[in-house]
């Protein structure tokens, strides 16, 4: 059945380093990669699936310059924090390299001397953008302009991020410098470009004619219609000081574009990968009998379908992806997904919410995913996930019939008796579902696949249902064991067929059953036993105790997680919300009837039954008197004994709830909320913040 192994190089997205990584990461690429390769493995086929950090582009230079570190600083941090969230997920990757090593220095560097040396660029001296003040050139995301394309009107100088297209910074509209604002001045550079326009014809042939209608819709389409547009050259390199020098003489100042640069990654990520495990890397890269899969987001589908595959067909000695299954976005609760807005559920922070639950992130992030139009992650979403499906269904599943075998017989899978006609019915549609999961990861419908994978869970629960071993046990013993039989040839199915998708909970639950190689001695179970083996657990085998493979989440967690969102949303909105307007002009007499004084707080307490008062005794240098503050929110009674504060001292006294409050204190208020002492040396104040 199993035809000879064939040989895979997967590759997914190498992620920028200039932050963490996020649900709409492992939504759109990580997470589907992942199963499309443990698959692959599951089926003995010889899989690279690498990845690594995106280490070069003037995203990395703007934040680096944002915190006063270097760029490599800013690449170290991301790079170990992105690792480890993808290993804390189990994303497999066989390598997870990063674009500053050396090794892909070298393997960018030879790859753009050999299209230099082959004359496969153009060198062109042109008019790029030039910021004078800034005394730089602006490259790809240090311009921003109107798209000529769609009209999005912050549109960068290499892609705009609203249509997807890929063009020239000087064909943006109204072009501005991100670093200072201005409008940009031209100045001559030299260049060299990749000319796209020269392999048009056999990108036409290969995507348009050729058989790349089995490609998603939505690559498919975007890839025609950039096609049918009409390509044009592409410069490769920059006027940057971040990234691969030039390789040539006469490029001083000059790197790689960071779009050239970054996919070659996929290559120097294997090179490494073969070198540590002793193979060949080649056949990865050019046996035309290896399947080359890009797994991404949609808004590189150009650089994967046009820009790459023409750079390695120049190359000459390199396959053409077989496929580009990219995904649409994921957005959180309504809206984009954004970094710069902290609108995200950080891996990172997820893990410390929700301990060791990353298959369940994985399965709603799997039964969400935006395959084929943009999705919407919500958390009641996520916990109805979990608590209907995969605690309701899976586990419930799990847990009777590993109770159930563990109090009927000690552990130990019982001998069955003759199997009736609904067994055996059972038992020949739990031998389908391997060729049915198969048949939709094949065609990257992962939320197909996963849908049919709880399938073979509901079997087994109508099973069970219908059959009720816990009442047949009272009158029929026999039947019962074949009945418990039965159901642990469907709970081993499981723990097999989950692998792909729920890897944490595949092994718990392998090692429930005592599947492990090292716990029966026997070779473990395969993908393709499923459907050809008659037993996947022999009568006599011992399985251990019960454990739970899901709980149940809290409406308080759900909560806790929308408050976070809540608290972003309010940070914003004070963020980016307007200064109070100036207020009508006074005298200078009218400001000196103000007496301001530095005082110090000698003593504080709450005033009885009120939320936001404290009763202060103050010492403002004339006296100590009593001022009455509506500060109690934002501080307990310790915190202010012994600060030094201002005081507006001859306002007129007043009684609050009874104590006669002699002054002011100054304060005004952090962007979060919070009062704060006047104090404008402090961080966190900003410009137009009201002195109230
Ligand atoms: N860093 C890019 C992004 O996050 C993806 C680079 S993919 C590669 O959009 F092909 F260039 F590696
Ligand atoms: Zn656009």
């Amino acid at each position: 059945m199993q035809n000879s192994p064939k040989r895979f190089t997967i590759t997914a997205a190498l992620p920028y380093t200039n932050g963490p990584v996020h649900i709409g990461h492992l939504a759109g690429v990580y997470v589907p990669a992942d199963i499309y390769s443990r698959f692959q493995r599951m089926q003995g086929n010889d899989v690279a699936f690498v990845c690594g950090s995106d280490e070069h582009g003037v995203p990395i230079t703007i934040k680096a310059k944002k915190e006063g570190i270097t760029p490599q600083q800013v690449v170290d941090k991301y790079h170990a924090i992105i690792k480890q969230s993808f290993q804390d997920f189990g994303i497999t990757f066989d390598n997870y390299s990063r674009t500053t090593a050396k090794i892909h220095h070298d393997t960018a560097s030879d790859f753009f001397k050999k299209l230099y040396e082959d004359g496969k660029f153009i060198e062109q001296t042109t008019e790029q953008f030039y910021d004078k003040e800034a005394n730089q050139f602006l490259a790809d995301r240090f311009i921003l302009g109107t798209c000529p394309k769609c009209g999005f009107e912050e549109s960068y100088g290499d892609q705009c991020e609203s249509c997807g297209t890929s063009h020239n910074a000087t064909d943006l509209i109204n072009p501005k410098s991100s670093i200072t604002g201005n409008t940009p001045s031209l100045k001559e550079t030299k260049h060299w470009f990749l000319p796209l326009d020269q392999y048009e014809p056999w990108l036409k042939e290969w995507i348009v004619k050729g058989h790349k209608k089995d490609w998603k819709t939505n690559v498919y389409g975007q890839c025609k219609s950039w096609i049918d547009d009409g390509l044009r050259p592409r410069a490769v390199t920059r006027d940057l000081d971040w990234g691969i020098p030039v390789p040539v003489e006469g490029a001083d100042g000059k790197v790689l574009y960071v779009w050239f640069d970054a996919p070659i990654g996929y290559i120097s990520a294997t090179k490494e990968w073969a070198e540590k495990e002793g193979k060949d890397w080649e056949p990865y890269w050019k046996d035309e009998n290896t399947k080359l899969l890009h797994f991404i987001g949609k808004d590189n589908i150009v650089f994967h379908c046009i820009i790459f595959p023409s750079m390695l067909k120049a190359e000459g000695s390199y396959i053409v992806p077989n496929n580009v299954p990219a995904n649409e976005f994921l957005n959180l609760e309504g809206n984009k997904i954004s970094t710069s807005k902290n609108w995200a559920v950080w891996l990172h922070e997820y893990l410390v919410d929700f301990p060791n639950q990353q298959d369940v992130l994985r399965y709603a992030l799997t039964a969400n995913a935006p395959e084929t139009k943009d999705n919407d992650f919500t958390w009641s979403d996520f916990q109805a996930r979990n608590n209907n499906e995969l605690v309701a269904i899976f586990g419930n599943f799990i847990n009777r019939v590993v109770v159930l075998t563990n109090k009927y017989y000690e552990g130990i899978i019982p001998e069955p008796a003759s199997l009736s006609e609904v067994d055996i019915t059972t038992l020949t549609q739990l031998k389908a579902y391997p060729s049915v999961i198969e048949s939709s990861i094949e065609r990257y419908r992962f939320r197909e696949a996963q849908a049919e994978l709880m399938n073979v869970a509901r079997l087994g629960n109508k099973y069970l249902a219908d059959e009720e071993p816990w009442k047949k046990i009272k009158t029929d013993e026999e039947r019962t064991k074949t009945i418990m039989f039965v159901s642990l040839q469907i709970a081993s199915a499981l723990a097999v067929l989950c692998e792909p998708f729920l890897p944490f909970t595949s092994s718990k639950l392998k090692n429930m059953l005592c599947l492990n190689e090292e716990q029966n001695n026997e070779e473990s179970l395969q993908w393709k036993d499923v459907s050809t083996k008659e037993t996947l657990i022999s009568s006599g085998h011992q399985i251990g105790k019960g454990e739970l493979l899901f709980s149940k989440i809290e409406d308080e967690q759900v909560q806790q997680q929308l408050d976070k969102l809540e608290a972003t949303k309010k940070a914003n909105e004070v963020m980016n919300a307007s200064p109070e307007p100036q207020k009508d002009t006074i005298q200078f007499d009218d400001f000196t009837k103000l007496d301001m004084r530095v005082g110090t707080i000698l003593e504080a307490e709450k005033m009885a039954k009120t939320k936001k008062l404290l009763i202060l005794k103050v010492d403002t240098g004339i006296d100590v008197r009593t001022i009455v503050s509506g500060i109690a929110e934002s501080f307990s009674p310790e915190e202010v004994i012994g600060k030094k504060v201002t005081v507006l001292v001859n306002l007129a006294p007043r009684a609050l709830r009874g104590v006669e409050s002699q002054g002011m204190i100054l304060m005004t208020e952090t962007p979060d909320g919070k009062l704060v002492f006047l104090n404008p040396d402090k961080e966190g104040l900003i410009n137009g913040a009201t002195i109230s």
